[in-house]
């Protein structure tokens, strides 16, 4: 790829700020100076500015603990969303939110720039289930659980087997669904009776939610691992 492109899919710079750096004689490739942003270089080659290495990565995967008061999309008229919340130095990727969590839910929320990790983990096909927990206006019934296992008809789908474990305060459950329809736990709750009052999704597949991660923060993950967490899960 181009030098140029390889320094602007890694760093903030613009095009014009890295013909300006690579003009001054700031970059250099395997310890050369580059003379013109327009060489051929390798993702392996070693790219300094100003002596500081430059290490290629084209995708960024960040995890998230959403916080309620935000809606997964990167702009909206009226409401607040989660893209604000991402720290200026990624500003260049351009992340997206993988899947969608409503305004009131808060919880585990993937944002990243990479498309095919995306269709990975929203494919119903994927079956990557999505573990939330979350608190009801009722107690949760043993019943419950069967209604959850045997799957649900909506208008638009049906629900794959769903797992529910009811806590010792049985309105405290943690479910976990297959696919990620548009307000699809509280939709199961209300075909049995009862309403969602709290929701919080805890785990992608294997990838769970760090419990560190106050709501509103991030942190960068490794593709390997996102990868890995959600290969091993079904
Ligand atoms: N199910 C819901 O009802 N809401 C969410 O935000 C996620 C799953």
């Amino acid at each position: 790829m181009r030098l140029d492109k390889y320094i602007s899919d890694s760093t903030p710079y613009s095009r014009k700020e890295i013909k300006k750096l690579i003009k001054e004689g700031a970059v250099a490739v395997n310890d050369i100076t580059a003379a013109k942003p327009d060489i051929q270089i390798c993702e392996n080659d070693d790219v300094t500015i100003n002596g500081e290495a430059v290490n290629y990565t084209k995708y960024v995967y960040l995890i998230m603990n959403k916080p309620q008061g935000y809606i997964s999309a990167t702009e909206d008229r009226h409401y607040k969303v989660v893209t604000e919340l991402v720290p200026e130095k990624y500003a260049h990727y351009n992340v997206f939110p993988v899947g969608r969590l409503d305004i009131d839910t808060e919880g585990l929320l993937i944002l990243t720039n990479d498309g095919a990790l995306d269709h990975a983990v929203t494919s119903p096909k994927k079956n990557v289930y999505k573990r939330y927990f979350a608190r009801l206006d009722r107690s949760a019934e043993k019943k419950d659980i069967e209604s959850f296992a045997a799957g649900m008809k909506f208008k638009e789908f049906t629900s794959k087997p769903a797992r529910l474990e009811i806590c010792d305060d049985p309105h405290e459950v943690y479910v976990e669904i297959a696919e990620g329809k548009y307000h699809q736990v509280k939709r199961m709750f209300e075909r049995v009776g009862k309403t969602v009052v709290y929701l919080k999704r805890t785990a992608i597949g294997r990838l769970a939610l760090p419990e560190e991660l106050k709501p509103g923060e991030l942190v960068e993950i490794d593709k390997n691992e996102i990868v890995m967490l959600l290969e091993t899960n079904k």
